[in-house]
């Protein structure tokens, strides 16, 4: 370095010094204390409340922005006396039975099974075996029975609370009455064509060809 500015011109030297001098004087300028203000940190300690915290706690009953949770049907899915809700908080349409569904087969059917008969891959890979949803004892719980589970949890199973929305959880429980009603229904209560699909399986137009039924 030394040896380098030595070979220099004088001017140039003198006029580098002068630059750095200028920028030695400002720099210290420009480094108001901005990165250590006067503020406490969140959770840091502080000698100005007794608690020795710098953190308040909430004022007591305070309710985040979008943490209202008015609707207790609709979020604990029982009604004002604490019974689980025997119809659903929101309206059954044929949109929410397809969310139902497509969350069902992402969220359920790897242990319950596409159809709920507890039959899914980690249950047949040595997973404890979910009942199925077609027996008496389930098919006559409640909506909201389903509805509690995802939320909290049953047995072995966990709580789906944190991955699957409270609506969505809404949806999955529609669907699920729905997979029930699919099973064991009186032919006498299709219309004409889908009884016809029945004894006539080519035929139908929305049941998958069953082409392979010969095979494993
Ligand atoms: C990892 C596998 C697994 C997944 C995924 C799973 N379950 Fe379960 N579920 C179980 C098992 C196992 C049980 C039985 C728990 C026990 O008896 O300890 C069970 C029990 C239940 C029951 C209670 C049945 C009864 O006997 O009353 C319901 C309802 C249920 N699950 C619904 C669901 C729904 C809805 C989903 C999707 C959001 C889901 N489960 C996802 C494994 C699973």
């Amino acid at each position: 370095m030394t040896t380098r500015s030595k070979s220099r011109p004088g001017r140039l030297r003198l006029a580098t010094w002068a630059l750095l001098g200028t920028v030695a004087l400002l720099a210290p300028g420009c480094r108001q204390d901005m990165h250590d203000q006067p503020r406490l940190e969140p959770l840091e300690a502080s000698t100005f409340f007794a608690d020795g915290m710098a953190s308040r706690p909430p004022v007591e009953g305070a309710i985040a922005r979008g943490q209202l949770r008015e609707d207790v049907a609709l979020f604990e899915g029982k009604d004002a006396n604490g019974n689980l809700l025997t119809v659903l908080p929101l309206e059954a349409d044929r949109p929410l039975l397809e969310r139902g569904q497509q969350r069902y087969d992402i969220f359920c059917s790897p242990c319950h099974g596409r159809l709920g008969d507890g039959q899914g891959m980690v249950a047949q890979r040595g997973y404890k075996v979910p009942p199925s949803f077609h027996t008496d004892p389930l098919k006559s719980q409640p909506v909201g029975y389903y509805y509690d589970v995802m939320t909290n949890g049953f047995g072995v199973m966990s709580s789906y609370a944190s991955q699957i929305s409270v609506e969505d959880r809404w949806a999955i429980a529609a669907y699920i009455r729905a997979l029930q009603l699919s099973q064991g229904v009186e032919a006498s209560a299709l219309t004409a064509a889908d009884r016809q699909a029945l004894t006539n399986p080519g035929a139908a137009t929305t049941a998958p060809a069953d082409d392979h039924s010969g095979g494993h």
